[in-house]
């Protein structure tokens, strides 16, 4: 079936979660985390997922933005660095201006020349995205960043991939959900999406219900792929 609609999960996907953790390594004051800021971005990250998680299944909603910064104060405490305050600042600074992967721009303005639709569906809190997208300079090349608060659940809640059908009018089947996050993918497969799971670390598939139809080292390669 013919793909009309392209959706990108935001954090991991098209942004570079641990360019947080590694920026702030390399800048100046940064030396403490020399050692730590690998384990750190993935205590931070496991933690911020675990989080969205159990707050889907009890139903205790919070945004993003939240989530995000109790997962940094656990990551911070494991490596002994809860003290620091400066520093707390400055890494959740960096994850208002996270890089996009280098391949990002130019696969979504190819995106864009082939005809198709383009969005954010992300966990991510509108200003997050909105700040993400900006320091990506990304804004041409989206018709729309869909954030969860709009239902107010996370992923991978299925009224989350719902607001993809409703914002652009299309059938579950003409749309191609990518994502990086192997449990995204395999949600949004089994809802019925058509999907691409980007698997840059060469991880094994995640034991879930719904399998991704493809897999990816990186983005580069998307818009053959929607063009069948
Ligand atoms: C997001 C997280 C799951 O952007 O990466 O929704």
């Amino acid at each position: 079936m013919a793909i009309t609609t392209c959706v990108f999960d935001a954090y991991g996907t098209l942004f570079d979660v641990s360019a947080a953790a590694r920026q702030a390594a390399e800048s100046p004051g940064g030396e403490k985390l020399a050692e730590h800021w690998p384990q750190l971005a993935a205590d931070w990250r496991a933690k911020q997922l675990q989080y969205s998680w159990l707050r889907a299944i009890t139903g205790d909603h919070t945004d993003f933005w939240t989530v995000t910064q109790d997962g940094l104060d656990w990551a911070l405490e494991a490596q002994g660095l809860d003290g620091d305050a400066a520093l707390r600042d400055r890494l959740l600074a960096l994850y208002w201006q996270l890089q996009a992967y280098p391949e990002v721009p130019q696969m979504l303005t190819r995106l864009k020349e082939n005809g198709f639709a383009t969005a954010i569906l992300s966990n991510g809190s509108p200003d997050m995205l909105a700040g993400a997208v900006q320091s990506a300079g990304l804004e041409e090349v989206l018709d729309d960043v869909l954030s969860v608060e709009s239902v107010g659940i996370f992923k991978p809640a299925p009224q989350v991939y719902d607001m993809v059908l409703q914002r652009f009018g299309v059938a579950k089947n003409h749309v191609l959900f990518v994502s990086s996050n192997g449990w995204d993918a395999g949600a949004a497969a089994a809802y019925g999406f058509a999907t691409v799971w980007v698997n840059r670390a060469g991880e094994p598939v995640d034991r879930l219900p719904g399998r991704p139809d493809h897999i990816l080292n990186d983005l580069a390669t998307i818009p053959e792929l929607a063009r069948g």
